[in-house]
């Protein structure tokens, strides 16, 4: 495959006006920074010529994978040997290490044909996410923006993401597998309470620790047993802080 079509592909795609890898790599870093702000590392599944990833190294320590040799060999040429590039079939993509952000873009996945090879592929990208870290729920943007700055200020922390309710939470949870899910319980739509049994089942592995303004003395006992621990949203955030550590460690995070 494009075996003798590498460089016109890269000519046609980048020596034209026909593709703007430039903004097309800014969009996409809007998109990451939105749903993962923390996201340093990137790998490109189908990566082809390296065009976003010329874009996307200003942003991110990224790696490359493609079928094709004489994609890559393009893509070596333009990218130097600072990137990783690797010739993978994206169906059995083994590379060994994971991304904070796995993409694949410009219709990469359109040449995957049967619906088995596309549970392959999303299986073999997701294998190489990187899990782990903490899931903000609230429906406050103010407190999740405040919880997010005390947790990474302190440093042993990688906020992974946010949610504003209880839905989004279980869907981040199922995709991130965070170590620890900081869960309000007072949302609007489903709440922490409804949303515990889901997370439990979505990231079996999670520490869920309810951070809420409801008394910790007036948490279910339903809840407060699916839950890791019950933290009260007034006290001092250095010592929540602590706290979330502490969990983290006895759970093995
Ligand atoms: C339309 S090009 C897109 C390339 C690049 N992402 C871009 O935006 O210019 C599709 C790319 O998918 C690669 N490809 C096709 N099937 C693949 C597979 N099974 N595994 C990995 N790469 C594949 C091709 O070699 C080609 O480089």
């Amino acid at each position: 495959m494009y075996a003798r079509s590498a460089r016109i592909y890269d000519l046609l795609y980048t020596g034209t006006r026909i593709k703007d890898y430039a903004t097309e790599a800014d969009v996409l870093h809007a998109i990451i920074q939105r749903v993962h702000p923390g996201a340093r590392t990137l790998l490109d599944v189908a990566c082809g010529t390296g065009a976003h990833l010329a874009f996307l190294r200003e942003r991110y320590e990224v790696a490359g994978a493609d079928v094709s040799p004489e994609m890559l060999a393009v893509a070596s040429e333009r990218l130097g040997d600072d990137v990783p590039l690797e010739v993978a079939d994206m169906r059995t993509l083994h590379l060994g290490r994971r991304f904070d952000a796995v993409t694949c873009l410009f219709s990469g996945i359109g040449y995957v044909l049967d619906a088995d090879g596309l549970r392959q592929t999303m299986r073999r990208s997701a294998d190489h996410v990187n899990v782990g870290g903490v899931l903000i729920v609230d429906d406050s943007s103010g407190v999740r923006a405040a919880l997010r700055v005390a947790l990474e200020v302190d440093g042993r922390f990688q906020v992974v993401g946010e949610a504003g309710d209880g839905n989004e939470a279980v869907a981040w949870a199922r995709m991130l597998k965070p170590d620890v899910i900081l869960l309000d319980l007072l949302m609007p739509g489903c709440d922490g309470h409804s949303a515990l049994p889901q997370l439990r089942e979505a990231s079996p592995d999670s520490v869920v620790v309810i951070l809420s303004s409801v008394h910790p003395s007036e948490v279910s006992p339903q809840d407060s047993l699916w839950a890791g621990a019950v933290l009260d949203k007034a006290a001092d955030l250095a010592s929540v802080v602590e706290r979330i550590e502490q969990l983290r460690a006895v759970a093995g995070g």
